[in-house]
């Protein structure tokens, strides 16, 4: 019989609890899945959480992460502390550099350091396992790294955030305005006290850095100019897109554009029948295009204590079974820079919708600063509303590059009756 694999867990919050339960409870699975145990061999965390006072009863605790990774007689560290910089990184290449593997959820540490750690891993013959840092329990990286190992990958977009996915979701059927959903989302435990990083697109942004990266072979790269969250998003733009039939999502984006590649992530509106239109709550989807597959759909639970064991145990099953992959799809050395394409060179339709003083004129000036920026209109209505109530106006355009419209735009501030900042949000046909 082939020996255990011998695992170390450091963080035992939501998801390190989550692990080590489906570890006990699948493990005759696993065995026969991967033709020998795994064997949780060592724990780190803070304090032992007291609901899984059985699973790990006898089991060695470390209260240092990195002492942990250098002296646990163990083949695999599991890292789930969480943060880009601090100990978790230093817990990982730590345990690399004592040749035992890694396996991570930390999509803001390989979105800052993934390319220097899958060097490390890659020198020294070992594996560096992410599945659990991008989508959840979605399979995204082995769909995209081996399943689709054939294609040329055209185009990734998804939402890669369930707790902007929840707020937006909460947002369109309740009629709720932001700060009221991000309340509830708050309350529920699905947004962080300090929300920033999920509402202000930077969790979408750390998971879209690595799957352009194993897209498209490139070192992994965050592009924080092209991210944009949704705090500006308001009840009334969630009201005009679905009467012109669009949802609002918060999607991250990355496809090849010529010589460059499109990485962002922004609020869009998406046509209400395509499907990632219909992914609601705290749900997440994530499209691939691939140039002889084509079009494939994912959709599934993006965190949460199973749906991320379960990644993260995915990792484990193929270390088990001998089984590896390039960190990113190809060797390091031959990773190509992504070089990504500024928000700026985006050509594509816009929404925008402003709040004027109805007045003589006021539509014709609009349109003339349009016209001025050279950009052609869609759709131009203007809503009904009280006498001398500011008066939305909301308009569609036809494809255009994001520089004139934001010229256009610059225009429209500039008008005197228009009382607000223009709201602007992209069309993503897809
Ligand atoms: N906070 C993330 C989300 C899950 O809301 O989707 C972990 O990345």
């Amino acid at each position: 019989m082939t020996e255990p694999l011998k695992v170390a867990v450091a963080g035992l919050g939501t998801v390190g609890g989550g692990v080590i339960r489906l570890l006990r409870q699948q493990s005759d699975l696993i065995r026969r899945r991967c033709g020998r145990a795994i064997e949780l061999v060592a724990v780190s965390a803070l304090e032992p959480p007291p609901d899984l006072a059985a699973e790990l009863a006898g089991v060695p605790w470390f209260g240092d992460a990195v002492t942990m990774a250098q002296d646990a007689a163990a083949d695999v560290v599991v890292e789930l502390i969480g943060g880009a910089h601090g100990v978790a990184l230093r817990m990982c290449e730590t345990a690399l550099e004592h040749g035992r593997h890694v396996v991570t959820a930390n999509k803001a540490m390989l979105a800052h350091h993934g390319t220097a750690l899958a060097e490390r891993a890659e020198s020294r013959g070992l594996s560096l396992g992410f599945e659990a840092a991008v989508a959840g329990g979605i399979p995204v990286i082995k769909a995209l790294r081996e399943g689709l190992a054939g294609n040329r990958i055209l185009e990734i977009h998804g939402i890669l955030n369930g707790t902007c996915n929840y707020i937006l979701s909460r947002m369109r059927r309740e009629g709720l305005e932001f700060e009221a959903a991000l309340a509830d989302a708050q309350r529920l435990g699905y947004a962080e006290a300090d929300p920033t990083f999920d509402i202000d697109g930077i969790d979408a942004a750390h998971k879209l850095a690595i799957l352009a990266s194993v897209a498209f072979g490139g070192p992994v790269r965050l592009v924080p100019d092209n991210v944009e969250g949704i705090r500006h998003v308001t009840a009334i733009d969630i009201k005009y897109a679905e009467q012109l039939g669009y949802r609002i999502k918060l999607l991250g984006i990355t496809r090849r554009s010529g010589a460059l590649f499109e990485q962002r992530v922004h609020p869009c509106l998406v046509p209400i029948e395509t499907p990632i239109a219909a992914v609601e709550d705290v749900f997440n989807a994530v499209i691939i295009v691939g140039d002889f597959v084509d079009r494939v759909v994912l959709v599934g639970r993006g965190a949460g204590a199973n749906p991320t064991a379960s990644a993260v145990v995915a990792d484990l099953v193929d270390i088990a079974a001998g089984r590896h992959a390039p960190t990113f799809g190809v060797a390091v050395a031959d990773l190509d820079p992504i070089e990504p394409a500024p928000l700026s060179a985006r050509v594509g339709a816009y929404y925008v919708r402003l709040m004027v003083r109805d007045e003589v004129g006021v539509l014709a000036s609009v349109a003339g600063a349009l016209a001025a920026g050279g950009v052609s209109i869609a759709q131009f209505f203007q809503d009904r509303h009280d006498p001398g109530e500011k008066v939305p106006v909301v308009l569609t355009t036809h494809a255009t590059d994001e520089a004139s419209m934001r010229r256009a735009l610059d225009l429209i501030t500039g008008l005197g009756p228009v009382m607000e900042p223009p709201r602007l949000i992209r069309i993503e046909p897809f």
